[in-house]
């Protein structure tokens, strides 16, 4: 088969979806890969290291127009989307659950495409987890932004003009980005506390020699897949008036809670705000999906009475070697799946749990209507 990757079309994304590393193992399988010129090279996979690894670097439409598997980030655009031949497969995140438009693009000139994101929580699928693989990257970079912006040192330090004691930071929502930004903070030498709502976070908190903290009469709030329910009012009246006695101790706060196909939850009001110490750093992870501090501001740093508050987008992307790396590899797994080993062709079974949930248009026909 021909299978290729193109540039990313949006200016803020630095990511690319096959690195040489995939393109090599797709060459020695028997597969011709087509790369667009230059698509890796700010990831930092220059256009010879793709034709070392066996990859014809051409235009993005001689991609888009001869492959059989077209690989992206993020949805391709119209002009690509035009030059599909009819029947090929679309790997890419979709975002499908918020935004139908890529899909109903691709199902317009009969393709067929899997939207990664939409991937099951299922230990077989674990390897073509992007939101894992992606959602890693964010926590540990979350992470070294609270440094970055902090006027302190994270580590305790003892010099000769004194010690220093060592930072607090609070992180909310102990997910796969929450317990990678504690993971981070912790090796910087701060002092982690955090708080979710699925009480099965605990153990992994503390596990990373962090302390879980939660109001004294919560009750474990995980709902479906290991994702969290929506909270009731109540619940969030008590979180935020418990979250708001810790906010006046930490120097900052990371939040990563998200409610799948939901806005994020706000934890962080306006007036608790307030009782943080002028200097203190809040690192909103949630921002683009509305944000867990209100106020965030998406792609910008908003500074009240002294405290900065940080909304950062498409954080995997400030990472794109990694996180390129490790996209692809997950679409990699993906193809195990798909791709008949023998013949080298496309074995799509809409019956397998995996590919039932990603595959959101077969031959131009939507399967599901994600976000009606
Ligand atoms: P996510 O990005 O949807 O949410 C991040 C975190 O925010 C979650 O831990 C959630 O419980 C928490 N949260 C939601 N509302 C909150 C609130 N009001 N206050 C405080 N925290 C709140 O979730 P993510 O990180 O993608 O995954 C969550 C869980 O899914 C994992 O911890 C795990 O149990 C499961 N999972 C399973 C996988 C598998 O089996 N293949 C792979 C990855 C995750």
């Amino acid at each position: 088969m021909k299978i290729g990757a193109s540039r990313e079309s949006d200016s803020n994304e630095y990511r690319v979806a096959l690195v040489p590393e995939t393109v090599e193992r797709l060459v020695k399988a028997g597969h011709k890969v087509l790369i667009e010129k230059g698509a890796g090279t700010i990831a930092g996979f220059p256009d010879v290291s793709y034709s070392q690894a066996g990859a014809e670097t051409v235009s993005a439409i001689e991609v888009a127009k001869s492959v059989d598997v077209f690989v992206h980030v993020q949805p391709p655009t119209t002009d690509e989307v035009k030059a599909l031949k009819n029947g090929c497969l679309v790997v890419s995140m979709l975002n499908a659950r918020n935004d139908a438009s890529a899909v109903s693009a691709l199902a317009s000139v009969g393709a067929t495409a899997i939207a990664m994101e939409l991937v099951p929580r299922i230990a077989r699928a674990q390897r073509m987890d992007v939101l894992s693989s992606q959602a890693s990257i964010s926590g540990y970079k979350a992470a070294l932004l609270a440094a970055n912006a902090l006027g302190k040192y994270l580590p305790m330090m003892m010099t000769a003009a004194g010690t220093i004691p060592p930072a607090k930071i609070l992180v909310l929502g102990a997910g796969v980005a929450g317990l990678q930004a504690i993971a981070t903070a912790r090796r910087l030498g701060a002092i982690v506390e955090a708080f979710d709502v699925r009480a099965a976070a605990g153990e992994q908190v503390e596990s990373l020699g962090a302390k879980f903290i939660h109001p004294p009469t919560s009750e474990d709030a995980e709902g479906s897949g290991g994702y969290a329910r929506e909270q009731t009012e109540d619940e969030q009246h008590i979180q935020r008036l418990f979250i708001k006695e810790h906010l006046a101790n930490v120097d900052a706060v990371i939040t990563t809670a998200a409610i799948p196909g939901r806005p994020a939850p706000i934890l962080i009001t306006t007036e608790m705000i307030e009782v943080m110490q002028p200097g203190s750093v809040v690192i909103d992870l949630a921002a683009e999906s509305g944000g867990n501090v209100e106020g965030t501001a998406p792609g910008e740093i908003i500074n009240t009475n002294g405290i900065s508050i940080h909304g950062p987008i498409n954080v995997p992307s400030s990472m794109p070697f990694h996180s390129s790396q490790l996209y692809s590899r997950n679409v990699m797994a993906l193809f195990d799946l798909i791709i008949d080993k023998k013949h080298g062709t496309l074995n799509l079974n809409l019956e397998d749990d995996v590919i039932d949930a990603t595959c959101v248009v077969h031959l131009g026909e939507i399967r599901h209507e994600l976000n009606s």
